[in-house]
């Protein structure tokens, strides 16, 4: 089969200038690939530079792929990115990436309204809004949608709230749109990164003391990668997951198995046990 006759496999990546959302472009286009489809990826984000480096790490994989920069707090930005798609993709819509998301860093008591709105435009409503737009396309292409939550929607993670609670609301859009979206052929699950060495978290991972001492708490002993959970989105996006809807999985080295044994010292060599 030559390379223009292969079936197209159309994918729609938010936040797909750095970290998990490039990574995702990246494993999403190689497993269309090997499956003889060809990756025809529509690719968001608010920073221009990062979606060309997502381009170039696409390498012979970004074929006719395209770049949009929106603003995901903009309501308006979902009806955009979804017209984009229907020309890009001519009505058909395999793999929705909800990925894009911020972190908002303050405590309850000092955390201004502002930044709790932005925060769950971001990474609640966006998902929502989008998912709507682009109904049609996933039903017409009998698709599917992968959300990038995070182990802080099950887990108080202080001093982020907002986030916390945006990413649980996420978690739960996206079982309410299995549930009702199933009918329609159209999967929705979740992946939960925990610890993960991105542009969100290089502050921390990048001092060697701060990532020493967040991996002792890590059942498998290291900050995870961007890759690490790229390859579980593109898990539930393949056909194997064929029959795989309304889950959240984590990709966080064992932190969500308990608490218990991290208060007890159990992760920490020699502690007690
Ligand atoms: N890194 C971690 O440890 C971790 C853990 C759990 C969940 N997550 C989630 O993973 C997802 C990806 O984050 P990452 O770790 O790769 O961080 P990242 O900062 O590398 O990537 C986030 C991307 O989203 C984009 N983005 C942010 N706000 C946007 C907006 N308003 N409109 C459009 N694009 C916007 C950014 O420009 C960036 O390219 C996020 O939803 C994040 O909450 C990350």
């Amino acid at each position: 089969m030559s390379v223009s006759d292969r079936p197209n496999r159309t994918i729609l990546v938010t936040g797909a200038g750095s970290g998990i959302g490039r990574a995702a472009a990246v494993a999403l286009a190689a497993s269309a690939r090997v499956r003889g489809e060809r990756p025809r990826l529509l690719l968001v984000d608010r920073i221009e530079d990062g979606l060309s480096g997502t381009i170039e790490a696409l390498g012979e994989n970004a074929g006719a792929s395209v770049t949009l920069i929106a603003d995901l707090a903009e309501a308006d930005s979902a009806r955009a990115i979804a017209e984009a798609a229907d020309r890009h993709f001519d009505g058909r819509l395999d793999v929705l990436v909800n990925n894009a998301g911020m972190l908002a860093n303050a405590p309850l008591e000092l955390l201004e309204t502002d930044m709790w709105d932005r925060t769950f435009a971001v990474n609640a409503r966006a998902a929502w809004l989008i998912a709507r737009h682009c109904h049609p396309m996933l039903k017409a292409a009998q698709g599917c949608i992968v959300a990038t939550a995070s182990l802080s929607a099950t887990q108080p993670t202080p001093p982020h709230g907002a986030y916390s609670a945006s990413k649980a609301a996420l978690l739960m859009l996206i079982r309410q749109a299995a549930y009702e979206w199933g009918p329609d052929g159209i999967r929705c699950n979740c992946v939960s990164p925990g610890m993960i060495h991105t542009g969100m978290s290089d502050a921390v991972y990048s001092d060697p003391a701060k990532r020493a001492e967040r991996a002792r708490h890590i059942p498998l002993r290291r900050i995870g990668s961007p890759e690490d959970v790229a390859r579980v989105i593109a898990f539930l996006a393949s056909p194997e997951a064929a029959y795989v809807t309304g889950v959240d999985i984590a990709v966080d080295g064992g932190v969500a198995t308990g608490l218990m044994p991290t208060l007890r010292g159990a992760s920490v060599p020699g502690g007690e046990r």
